[in-house]
């Protein structure tokens, strides 16, 4: 037994009411149901409304993840969020958080690793939790990628979506908690999949749904990918990581019990699920109603997953993460 092992004690998620569907970005850009559904399995996204910003729907998804976990903002030791899409570089993301649901106690900051930021995220709090178990830390990934897309380019404008997602950890003192995880970047590759911070898109008066149907989009840097090229490292780095971690620990893809992975594209999981000989009935995914809502993606999956009754204590989890930098990583659960 590892004393101090961080674990989950509750989960919670919000998304925006607006539901942007494939026939609607028909209206927007040159596209069709048919080609977003087989080529990504989205189906729908969620669009943050006018005015609706990064921290408020982090806090939303913090709320409830405090209510599960029977913790008060007060009691929180320590916020971290991973997002790329703040409303502001400074304050973080984290400390608008803190303010917003009155978590006085807590010390606050943003971690930025893109799609996989929720998962380092964890990782920190996980350290702080092996050396005092006492701590009470919220966890959150939230995004909104609405305001940084380019509602005018077809091969990244039917990918994502708004959301958020959070989870409360305390230090485990049973066999529960992180049993193992390995993170991953490569900085050389950063021009396959980048955003701008100059200038800023971001603006918190507009209803970005509405806006995008209106190709009316304040100007700003936006999203670039090179599509083909992110999918291949995506399913390699992720399927070794996984295999690298899973030899490590001694432990057979057999014994795992559900994969919560980023939501990036339903081929991109298949494929993975494929390289690794795994049932795909072993991989929770959210993506054909929320598209990819990057570091939210992987804790609103979690959150539908706990909510659903799908993971039973005791049940062995595996996260699996990939996204711009590129960064990516693995975790090995125990719920
Ligand atoms: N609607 C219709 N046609 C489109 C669209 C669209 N939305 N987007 C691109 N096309 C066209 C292209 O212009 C191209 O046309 P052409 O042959 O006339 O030039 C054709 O479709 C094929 O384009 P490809 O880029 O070859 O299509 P591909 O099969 O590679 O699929 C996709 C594109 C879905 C982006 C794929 O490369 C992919 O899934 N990549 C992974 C990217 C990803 O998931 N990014 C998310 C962020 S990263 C992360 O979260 C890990």
């Amino acid at each position: 037994m590892t004393a101090g092992r961080g674990t989950i004690i509750g989960t919670g998620s919000y998304l925006p009411e607006r539901i942007l569907t494939n026939r609607d970005l028909e209206q927007v850009v040159n596209t069709s149901d048919e080609w977003i559904k087989t080529r990504t399995g989205i189906r729908s996204r969620r669009i943050a409304g006018a005015g609706e910003v990064t921290s408020q729907m982090a806090s939303r998804a913090a709320v409830e993840a405090l209510a599960m976990a029977g913790v008060t903002a007060a009691q929180l030791d320590m916020i971290i969020v991973g997002t790329i899409t703040a409303e502001m570089v400074m304050p973080s993301c984290a400390c608008l958080v803190q303010k917003e649901i009155g978590a006085e106690n807590a010390f606050a900051f943003d971690v930025s690793a893109a799609c996989s930021g929720f998962v380092y995220a964890l990782e920190i709090a996980d350290r702080y939790l092996k050396n005092a178990p006492e701590m009470k830390i919220l966890v959150i990934g939230a995004e909104t990628l609405s305001a940084r897309v380019d509602w005018q380019d077809r091969n990244t404008c039917v990918l994502f979506g708004d959301g958020a997602g959070a989870c409360v950890l305390t230090g485990s003192t049973t066999e529960e908690g992180l049993l193992a995880s390995q993170l991953y970047s490569d900085g050389r590759l950063w021009q396959l999949l980048s955003l701008d911070a100059r200038p800023r898109r971001y603006c918190p008066a507009v209803d970005y749904g509405v806006a995008a149907a209106q190709n009316n989009m304040p100007e700003g840097a936006a999203f670039s990918m090179a599509g083909k090229d992110v999918f291949k490292h995506a399913v390699r780095e992720m399927g070794d990581a996984v295999v690298n971690l899973l030899d490590r620990e001694g432990v057979s893809l057999d014994d795992i019990d559900l994969v919560v992975p980023h939501q990036a594209n339903i081929r991109i999981l298949k494929s993975l699920a494929e390289r690794l000989d795994l049932s795909f009935k072993k991989v929770y995914t959210t993506i054909q109603k929320y598209g990819n809502s990057s570091a939210a993606s992987l804790p609103v999956a979690l959150d539908e997953a706990n909510r659903e009754g799908r993971l039973q204590k005791g049940d062995l989890l595996l996260f699996s993460v990939f996204g711009g930098g590129f960064t990516w990583g693995v975790m090995l659960w125990r719920w």
